[in-house]
């Protein structure tokens, strides 16, 4: 369970300070798909970040399966994240320059797993999103849809219990859009915990709760009933103009083509050598944060 008691998350100081999140008080049951909904500057990201502990609360608590965040290490809170959360952001974070094998077992080469473990488990993901004949090339020859799914299939390298996606589909065409929220149902399916965070309402009538966040307030909580899932769903086969949609499982929509961000990843242990001690503990995560920083 995702418990959050009388949260307060506030950026800055004095005027310019910003109340992100007021009080939240939420309590969220493991194996669901969950949406976090709400309009921009709401606060959504906010708390995704202080569930996967990528920030931490200005006050309250913040408990995940029994487990308080306060007060954790942060040698003990990056150990939380390698093996308790798979993050999948909305601008992929791919090393474009790396092999779609080289990105799904960068978290594990970060973590100092040995060459031969951590290509078989990053195959088995590979595999299991229908990229194996990807495997090879280079992140950057690939379409949107597909580096989502190179980035779905690096959040599941470890196995994780809980899953943050935060507008993944916020890049992708309506197809590829539906593709990734198709896989994190079943990602949700296999007994992971799936966060979403949307402000596509009808996506977010596919999960099973929906959190509606206004100002940082809890506005709204819908648990959606398996009728609801499927009308939303069925509403999905047809785009704005009333057009059935082809659907296929690995699309051929290679169309959109999301221009690439050029990111600079300073990677500690991204050749063999076991020169990772350093940074033993970081997750595909600290990755993604370190291209955040440097794209800022
Ligand atoms: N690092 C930060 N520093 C200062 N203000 C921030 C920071 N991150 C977010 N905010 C502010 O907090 C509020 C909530 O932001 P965010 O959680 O990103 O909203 P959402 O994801 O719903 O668009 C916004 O007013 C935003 O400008
Ligand atoms: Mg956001």
């Amino acid at each position: 369970m995702i418990k959050l008691t009388n949260v307060n998350k506030v950026y800055g100081k004095g005027d310019s300070a910003v109340h992100a999140l007021k009080d939240v008080n939420l309590e969220l049951p493991s194996g669901k798909f969950i949406s976090i909904v709400g309009k921009s500057g709401s606060g959504k990201s906010t708390l995704m970040n202080i569930v996967g502990a990528l920030d931490s609360c200005t006050s309250g608590e913040v408990e995940i399966d029994g487990e308080v965040l306060n007060n954790k290490t942060s040698n003990q809170l990056a150990d939380y994240r390698n093996k308790k959360i798979g993050y999948i952001f909305q601008s992929f974070y791919l090393e474009p320059t790396f092999t779609v094998l080289e990105n799904v077992a960068m978290p594990m080469t970060i973590a100092g797993v040995n060459r031969k473990e951590r290509e078989a488990k990053a195959m088995q993901a590979i595999s299991d999103l229908n990229l194996l004949d990807k495997a090879k090339k280079k992140a950057s020859e690939l379409s949107g849809g597909q580096k989502q799914r190179v980035s779905i299939a690096r959040a599941l390298v470890f196995d994780p219990d809980i899953i943050l996606a935060d507008e993944p589909t916020g890049n992708l065409d309506s197809q590829n859009g539906q593709e990734v929220i198709a896989l994190l149902q079943k990602i949700c399916d296999s007994g992971k915990t799936v966060l979403l965070v949307t402000h596509n309402i009808d996506d977010a009538r596919k999960t099973d709760i929906m959190v509606e966040i206004k100002d940082g307030v809890i506005a709204n909580i819908i648990e959606n009933d398996e009728a609801t899932k499927k009308a939303a769903q069925h509403a999905s086969d047809y785009d704005a103009d009333g057009n059935l949609i082809e659907k296929s499982a690995t699309s051929k929509n290679d169309s959109f083509e999301q221009e690439d961000i050029e990111i600079k990843v300073e990677l500690a242990g991204n050749n063999d050598k076991q020169d990772v001690k350093t940074e033993k503990n970081i997750s595909s995560l600290d990755v993604a944060d370190k291209a955040q920083k440097v794209e800022e």
